[in-house]
């Protein structure tokens, strides 16, 4: 099973702030996520400027977009994303053009080594009738997301959760976990291929940031090497 990969969320208000987190952390991590906040907050230059900054990293646009898939795609993926998400109840349509224009992208071989992907988001609901019809579209990613405002209303990982994970990853989905994920919940997700673990508050607000990764990834290594 292969190594998860480790996503610091940027769910910063402002653009400074972000980079005050990514000169601690873009070293230690394997993906910078331009949060869905800082989209909203600084739209596509904080995009491009994760990327100019940091070429090296998957840089993945939080943008949750539920409509426009082509005008968005392309959007992230000039400003130099490497992936985006749709949200779960975005129209098939909107998967579907979203992921033209990044194989679209991909064929014309300018991607630099990353193809470039739309991930489905699942916050909020979604069946498994949808969840067949994004695989039959195409789609390789989902992020299985335990909402914020889901999370501060008391909702914790459950079994219901893992059944879900697993079942996911069974279609043949690759997985990216998050929502509110400290160290200590890793060990709930063992034995599941799990691509990226997600994390944002509990890495960028701890008291040593960059000692918070590496012990995250260390956790990571130990669970899945
Ligand atoms: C919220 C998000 C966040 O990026 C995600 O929840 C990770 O951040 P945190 O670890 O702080 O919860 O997409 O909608
Ligand atoms: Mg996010």
């Amino acid at each position: 099973m292969a190594l998860p990969l480790l996503q610091l969320a940027l769910d910063n208000k402002t653009l400074p702030d972000a980079l005050v987190s990514t000169r601690l952390l873009a070293s230690e991590v394997d993906v910078l996520e331009a949060g869905t906040i800082l989209c909203c907050s600084e739209g596509m230059q904080a995009v491009r400027c994760l990327k100019a900054l940091y070429p090296n990293r998957i840089v993945l646009a939080d943008i949750k977009a539920a409509d426009a898939g082509t005008i968005l795609a392309n959007m992230v993926y000039d400003a130099g994303a490497d992936w985006m998400t749709v949200i779960c109840c975005a129209p098939i349509a909107t998967v579907e053009t979203a992921l033209a224009a990044a194989k679209a992208r991909n064929e014309a071989g300018k991607t630099g080594g990353v193809p470039r992907d739309v991930q489905v988001e699942l916050t909020g609901s979604w069946t498994w009738e949808e969840a067949a019809a994004w695989r039959a579209a195409g789609v390789k990613q989902v992020v299985y997301h335990r909402g914020r405002d889901a999370q501060a209303a008391g909702q914790s990982w459950g079994e219901e959760d893992l059944a879900k994970i697993r079942r996911l990853a069974d279609m043949g989905f690759d997985l990216s976990i998050t929502g509110g994920l400290v160290e200590e919940d890793l060990p709930l997700f063992k034995g599941i291929p799990v691509k990226v673990f997600i994390s944002g508050r509990s890495i960028r607000d701890a008291a040593d940031p960059a000692a918070a990764a590496r012990s995250f990834k260390a956790r990571i290594a130990e669970l899945w090497g």
